[in-house]
């Protein structure tokens, strides 16, 4: 009997890289592997939960070549974190168009129902929609009806719903399927009436439910602990760990401080935004470390935590910055700048430079 031999790895193109990769990989992974512009932003998709995906469309690429064997393109955009690539496969995220408008449409309709609160909510500054809507949205809404709203919920003692912002993206259902005992909510209803919501009222509060609040990726879940306490960008992150007792905890956090005020405890993320692995571990904190260990005491502090510099919480925290090359001397062949107006001289108001 003649043998199979399969591949061990294929090779892909996402945007003009190719890079080659373990059969099973999705189109989504493969470009997280390439990393920078190349990859598709993930609203739903979260690397650590079995089975998200596939609900919020934001993922969506061009096929270009399916295959090395079946070069044919793929009819439709596809979600690239439920897309597994094939051998020779080819595909285009920014450099096609056609995902762009579709980008900016899914964005439109994220919006319909999504509250434009940013200065009130607690998620700004490191909400993934807002960063959606200023890379790929459009300027204006087209959407003339009355937005759907809701009351605030609290859910357990830790945890306040605002449905209002809800994208139904599902991560915190996962959440409470994988790392607690019983998931007591869920999205009930379908269509424009779904919603998520506690089954008959009931508080969730087990010991991982603190991580729903760090995988929504907008402020739908909000610490309680935390809410309008502080905006994240007036807080300096550090990076810290403990011994904690729970053997399903990391025990490693970042600590959001205001002077030695530990204002918030997340779980530290990674740069897509989910949790890190340490030694192929999760790293899910329990609510003990989040939100009973509130001083600087009772955790050691490894360092400040390392932020993109894209994002506004790295405003005013100046580690690791690497200044641009200044330019200006070279073009005018060594001269310093000269002012054309010196405002001391002309003003007198500094005499002392004089
Ligand atoms: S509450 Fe947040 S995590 Fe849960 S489905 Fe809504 S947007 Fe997703
Ligand atoms: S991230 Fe792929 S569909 Fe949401």
């Amino acid at each position: 009997m003649s043998e199979i031999k399969l591949k061990s790895t294929f090779k892909v193109t996402i945007d003009n890289i190719t890079i080659d990769v373990a059969p099973g990989t999705s189109i989504l992974t493969a470009a997280r592997q390439i990393g920078g512009d190349v990859t598709p932003p993930a609203m739903c998709y979260y690397s650590k939960l079995e089975g998200s995906g596939g609900k919020c469309r934001t993922c969506l690429v061009e096929v270009s070549k399916g295959s090395e064997k079946d070069p044919r393109p793929m009819p439709k955009l596809v979600a690239s974190c439920r897309t597994g690539v094939m051998d020779g496969m080819e595909v285009k995220n920014i450099t096609s168009d056609k995902v762009k408008d579709a980008r900016a449409g899914v964005v439109e309709f994220l919006l319909l129902n999504h509250p434009l609160d940013c200065p009130i909510c607690d998620q700004a500054g490191e909400c993934h929609l807002q960063d959606l809507g200023y890379s790929h949205g459009k300027e204006g809404t087209r959407y003339e009806f009355k937005r759907r709203t809701f009351e605030k919920e609290d859910i357990g003692p830790y945890i306040q719903l605002h449905m209002t912002r809800c994208i139904l993206c599902y991560r915190c259902t996962y959440v409470a399927d994988q790392l607690t005992d019983t998931r007591v909510h869920g999205i009930l209803d379908r269509g424009d009436h779904a919603e998520i919501s506690t089954y008959i009222s009931k508080a969730i509060d087990n010991d991982f439910s603190g991580n729903m609040i760090d995988v929504c990726p907008v402020g739908a879940l909000t610490d309680k602990t935390f809410r309008f306490k502080n905006r994240v960008w007036f807080t300096k992150p550090v990076d810290a760990n403990r011994n904690c007792e729970n053997p399903k905890c990391c025990g490693k956090a970042t600590l959001w401080l205001r002077g030695a005020d530990v204002y918030r405890v997340t779980a530290r993320k990674d740069e897509w935004g989910e949790v890190q692995s340490y030694d192929g571990k999760q790293g899910w904190i329990c609510n003990i470390c989040r939100f009973d260990k509130k001083k600087t005491s009772d955790w050691v502090i490894e360092g400040p935590t390392t932020i993109s510099r894209h994002s506004v919480i790295s405003q005013g925290h100046y580690e690791g910055m690497v200044m641009p090359t200044e330019t200006i001397q070279k073009v005018m062949g060594g001269r310093e700048p000269k002012l054309l107006m010196d405002i001391h001289d002309e003003s007198g108001v500094n005499l002392s430079k004089k």
